[in-house]
């Protein structure tokens, strides 16, 4: 019964967010492109380390989330975001464990971020992966995870969480596509750029 209510919900919103998105698609042709729902509030391209002394890491984020960059295919926001997802998905993936917000039911999508960028609620990761000594915005301390196997822990600081998350899948792709364009991650300067 929960089930047939929820779906009929979700045909619901769909035919309205259809019906939302093609109204504003007529518009689209006299306002300015950037006003396109589906690029609201959608960073194209974000200047990170900003405060780094090893230089400023452009990032593209649009070619990294629309398919133009692809590992097996497109790049899901998950593989980044992987706070914006249930957390029934989340438990697939250890040592993840933490969603956001804590009773998140969605999974991030560029879908759902066309059709409902609030209710999509993305969360930066700086907000929980803090620089070294700060305090993040969303969680009392800056995430830490036990090694498998070992006692040692590991404080998920803005340098680890995205030195890992960029790295991984580089890494990955560089072994089956040896001509790609993929940073090198004992390169620095292959991302960090002093200018
Ligand atoms: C390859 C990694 C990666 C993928 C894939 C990715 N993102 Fe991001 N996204 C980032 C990073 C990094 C930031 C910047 C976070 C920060 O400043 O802490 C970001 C920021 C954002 C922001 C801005 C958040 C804010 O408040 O400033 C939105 C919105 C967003 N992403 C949506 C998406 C959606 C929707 C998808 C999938 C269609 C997606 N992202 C896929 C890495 C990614
Ligand atoms: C709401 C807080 C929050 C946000 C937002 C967040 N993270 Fe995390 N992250 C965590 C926590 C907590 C962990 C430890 C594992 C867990 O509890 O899920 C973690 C773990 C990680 C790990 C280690 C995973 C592993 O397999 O060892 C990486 C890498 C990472 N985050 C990168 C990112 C990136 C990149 C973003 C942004 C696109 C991001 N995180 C956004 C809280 C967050
Ligand atoms: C899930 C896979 C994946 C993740 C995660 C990822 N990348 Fe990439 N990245 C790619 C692919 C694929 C390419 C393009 C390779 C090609 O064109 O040959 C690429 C290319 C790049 C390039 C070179 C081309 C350009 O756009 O300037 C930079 C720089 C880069 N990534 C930065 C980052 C950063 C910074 C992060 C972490 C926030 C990140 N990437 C996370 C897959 C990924
Ligand atoms: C795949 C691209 C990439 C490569 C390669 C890379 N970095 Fe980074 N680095 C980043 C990103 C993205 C951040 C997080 C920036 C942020 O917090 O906004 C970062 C953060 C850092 C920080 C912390 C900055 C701060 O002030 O908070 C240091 C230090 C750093 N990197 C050093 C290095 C060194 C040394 C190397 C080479 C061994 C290297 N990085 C290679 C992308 C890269």
């Amino acid at each position: 019964m929960r089930r047939s209510i929820r779906t009929l919900t979700i045909v619901t919103s769909a035919i309205i967010a259809f019906a939302a998105f093609y109204g504003i698609r007529q518009d689209a042709q006299i306002i300015p492109k950037t006003a396109e729902p589906a690029k609201q509030g959608m960073p194209e391209v974000i200047i990170l380390a900003k405060d780094s002394k090893f230089g400023t890491v452009t990032f593209n984020h649009v070619k990294h989330n629309s398919g133009e960059y692809t590992v097996d295919g497109p790049i899901r926001c998950t593989e980044c975001h992987h706070v914006s997802q249930p957390a029934s998905e989340v438990a697939k993936h250890p040592p993840l464990k933490t969603v956001w917000p804590a009773d998140r039911k969605t999974t991030l999508t560029m879908e759902l971020f066309s059709t409902d960028p609030k209710g999509a609620a993305v969360a930066k990761c700086h907000d929980c992966h803090a620089r070294k000594g700060e305090t993040p915005k969303l969680l009392p301390a800056i995430p830490e995870l036990k090694d498998p196997g070992s006692t040692t822990i590991t404080t998920l600081t803005n340098q680890l969480a995205f030195h890992q998350a960029c790295d991984s899948c580089h890494f990955q792709i560089k072994i089956n596509r040896p001509d790609s364009k993929v940073p090198d991650a004992t390169v620095c300067t292959s991302c960090h750029k002093r200018s």
